[in-house]
C-alpha cells in the first residue's frame, strides 16, 4: 500500500460541470508524497477500512469537522501585486485618471525593495489565508521586485505565475514610471524570465514567468511585436488587459482601427495561454477570436463595477466556449477574496439580466465553477478538482451557520458562496503542503 502524505476524512465539495458542484459525504481524500491526490475513496469501497488505519498508524490522518468541508483551492487570474498597498483605496476616478492620479506613482515605488517586501509578504499571506492556492500576478517594471515577489510565493508556499509589466509608450505612461525604450521592454523581460526559471529549478517552488504587456495603450508596436516573439520563443503565458472599459476600447479604435482583440492578435498575444483581464466591451467577433485561439478570459467583477462600464457577459463567452476564470483585480477591485467575487459575479449578472440581457445570469455554481476549474484551465494546470491525478490544492472551509439553518447539500453550498470570511478558512494546502493554518487560534472551534 502506499505511503501517503496525508488523507483527509470528511465531505468534498467540488465542481463537477459549470452548472453543477459534487457534494460527496466522508470520503477518504488520499494525497500522495507528490501532492498529488491519488484516490478519494467512499466508505462502501473494500479498502475504506484499511486505508484509513493505515494513515492513523502513520500519523496522517486528518479529520475534518462536522459542519466543515473540503473545497479545492481557488486560482485568481487578475492581481496587481503592487497596488495591494492601496486596496479599498482610491476608487473615485475613471480608470485613465486613476493610472495617472494614484496607480503609477504607487507602482514607482516598488523601485524601493524593502517597501515591495512588506507589501509583497503581506499580500500573499492574505491571499492564501483566503483559500487561493494559485495567483496571477502582475509585477511592476522593477525586476528587482518581481523577484522578490517569486521568493515570496516560493518562501510561503503559494503557487504563483508572474509577469515584469513591460510599459514604454511615452504618450500613455508617464517619465517617473516607464520602461526607457522598447528594447529595454524587451531586455528586462527576458531577464526576469531566465532569473525566475533559474529560481525556480534552485527553490523547487511552483513559479512560471508570465509575459505582461500592461495593456495596449501603454505600449508601443515594437514592444507588443517583440513580447509576442518572446512568449512564442520561451512558450510561456501571456496576460494584458482586453476591452476593459469604453475608453480603453475607443483608444485601440484610434490608434490601430481595430478591436482590442484584434490587436492583441495581431501582436501574437492572443494565444491558448493568454490570460486576458475583463473583456467587459468584447463584441461578439471579439468572442469568436477568443475561441479560435483558445484564449481565456479572467472576469474581475468587483473591479468591472468601478472601471468596466459594463457587465462582462459571462454566460454569452461560456455557452461559445470560451474559458473564464475569476480574479481579484487589486487594487481595481478592493478585495482580496475570490469568495467576495463570486458573489459579486452573481449579483452583477442580475444586472445585466435586468437590463435586458435574458441569459445572463449566472448561479452560485457557475461562479465556483470560475474559481476552481476555469482558473485551473486558463493556466493549463491540474488543479481546481478534488479527483485522482489533480493537485492537492485544497482549503477546509467551515459552514458558521450549519445546524443553525437547514442542512442539505445545496444550501449548505450556497452558503458557504455567499458567507465565507477568511474566518471560516481554517487550513490551505498547495500540492499537498499545509500553507495557512488557523486551528487553534479561536480555541480550536
Ligand atoms: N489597465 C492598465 N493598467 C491597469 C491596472 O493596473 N488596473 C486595471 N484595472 N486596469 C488597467
Ligand atoms: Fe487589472
Amino acid at each position: 500500500m502506499i505511503t501517503y502524505q496525508i488523507v483527509f476524512e470528511g465531505t468534498i465539495i467540488s465542481s463537477a460541470t459549470f452548472d453543477k458542484a459534487d457534494f460527496t459525504p466522508e470520503v477518504l481524500t488520499c494525497v500522495d508524497q507528490s501532492g498529488t491526490i491519488d484516490r478519494v475513496i467512499s466508505a462502501t469501497d473494500s479498502d475504506y477500512q484499511s486505508v484509513k488505519q493505515a494513515a492513523i498508524d502513520n500519523h496522517v490522518l486528518q479529520k475534518i469537522p462536522e459542519g466543515s468541508f473540503l473545497l479545492p483551492g481557488f486560482t485568481d487570474l487578475h492581481i496587481h501585486a503592487p497596488q495591494w498597498s492601496q486596496a479599498g483605496l482610491a476608487l473615485d476616478k475613471p480608470l485613465n485618471e486613476w493610472l495617472n492620479t494614484y496607480t503609477f506613482p504607487l507602482e514607482a515605488k516598488f523601485k524601493d525593495l524593502s517597501f515591495a517586501k512588506k507589501v509583497y509578504q503581506s499580500l500573499v499571506k492574505e491571499l492564501l489565508a483566503h483559500g487561493t492556492t494559485t495567483g496571477l500576478y502582475f509585477g511592476s517594471i522593477h525586476n528587482d521586485a518581481n523577484l522578490e515577489l517569486a521568493k515570496v510565493c516560493a518562501q510561503l508556499g503559494q503557487r504563483a505565475f508572474i509577469g515584469k509589466v513591460a510599459m514604454d509608450n511615452p504618450e500613455q505612461t508617464p517619465d517617473y514610471y516607464r520602461d526607457d525604450s522598447s528594447q529595454v521592454s524587451l531586455k528586462e523581460t527576458e531577464k526576469f524570465i531566465k532569473a525566475l526559471q533559474e529560481l525556480q529549478n534552485h527553490t523547487q517552488a511552483e513559479l512560471t514567468p508570465v509575459i505582461t504587456p500592461r495593456f495596449v495603450p501603454s505600449c508601443t508596436d515594437e514592444t507588443l511585436y517583440g513580447l509576442g516573439k518572446l512568449a512564442q520563443k520561451y512558450n510561456l503565458p501571456i496576460q494584458s488587459h482586453c476591452s476593459e472599459s469604453i475608453w480603453e476600447d475607443r483608444y485601440a479604435q484610434e490608434r490601430f482601427k481595430k478591436s482590442d482583440t484584434q490587436v492583441l492578435d495581431q501582436f501574437g498575444l492572443l494565444t491558448d495561454k493568454a490570460v486576458m483581464a475583463h473583456g467587459t466591451q468584447l463584441t461578439d467577433a471579439d468572442f469568436k477570436l477568443f475561441r479560435e485561439r483558445k484564449a481565456s478570459l479572467a472576469h474581475c467583477p468587483i473591479s468591472n463595477v468601478y472601471f468596466g462600464n459594463s457587465v462582462m457577459r459571462v454566460q454569452d463567452a461560456h455557452q461559445k466556449n470560451i474559458n473564464i476564470g475569476l480574479g481579484t483585480d487589486i487594487s481595481g477591485g478592493f478585495s482580496p477574496s475570490i469568495y467576495r467575487n463570486m458573489q459579486q459575479a452573481v449579483m452583477s449578472s442580475q444586472i445585466l439580466k435586468d437590463n435586458g440581457n435574458d441569459n445572463a445570469r449566472i448561479t452560485c455554481a457557475n461562479a465556483f465553477y470560475l474559481a476552481t476549474i476555469g482558473g485551473a484551465k486558463a493556466l493549463h494546470l491540474n488543479s481546481g478538482q478534488i479527483k485522482p491525478g489533480f493537485k492537492a490544492d485544497l482549503q477546509i472551509v467551515q459552514d458558521q451557520y450549519f445546524d443553525v439553518f437547514s442542512n442539505n447539500a445545496s444550501d449548505i453550498f450556497e452558503r458557504l458562496v455567499y458567507h465565507t470570511n477568511k474566518e471560516n478558512i481554517k487550513q490551505v494546502y498547495v500540492s499537498g503542503k499545509l500553507v495557512h493554518n488557523s486551528v487553534g487560534e479561536d480555541n480550536g472551534k
